[in-house]
């Protein structure tokens, strides 16, 4: 059976592709969300969009997504504020990624700290819409229990104690 996926998008990012593009970049929403379900798609795994300016309607997004295997959250500057969104996220069962087109450590301090990093599994930034790629591989690793691929230890350089 397919699994869903609940896509979210927060306030602003509607404005993708002309907003601040020497941040964001020129794609779309429509596009990322294209991008996004192209690699779901190859995992037999269909991403579901909701786009909102509003944070109650993110939250309810969250509560309703009982039927999905995964959430994919670009907040927004809810990020940096929403602790609403938080424990919504944190009531959730499945797997939660964070995405970021910016990398905000980079930016100004107000976006330093994600209420939603501790409550998600894992967080991808900075990567512009290859974040959202990256996001759905992580979804379906994470989600079929995949073992990350064994390290070959013959290609591992040891370290000494001490020599940092
Ligand atoms: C963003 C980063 C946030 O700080 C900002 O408020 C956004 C976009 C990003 O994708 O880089 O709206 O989430």
């Amino acid at each position: 059976m397919t699994r869903q996926v609940l896509l979210l998008s927060g306030p602003n990012l509607d404005r993708l592709g002309t907003r601040s593009p020497e941040i964001y970049g020129t794609a779309t929403l429509a596009e990322h969300v294209a991008r996004a379900s192209a690699v779901a798609a190859g995992h037999d795994l269909e991403v579901r969009h909701l786009q909102s300016n509003f944070e109650g309607d993110l939250i309810e997004a969250v509560r309703d997504a009982g039927d999905c295997a995964a959430v994919v959250i670009n907040a927004g500057a809810l990020t940096h504020t929403s602790w609403a969104l938080a424990d919504a996220l944190a009531a959730f069962e499945g797997v939660v990624v964070e995405v970021h087109l910016s990398n905000p450590a980079a930016r100004e301090p107000f976006r330093h700290l994600s209420t939603l990093a501790s409550v998600a599994d894992g967080s991808i930034a900075g990567f512009g819409g290859l974040g959202y790629e990256l996001a759905l591989e992580a979804v379906a690793r994470l989600i079929d229990d995949q073992p990350t691929p064994p390290v070959d230890q013959s290609t591992v350089i040891a370290r000494p104690p001490g020599d940092r």
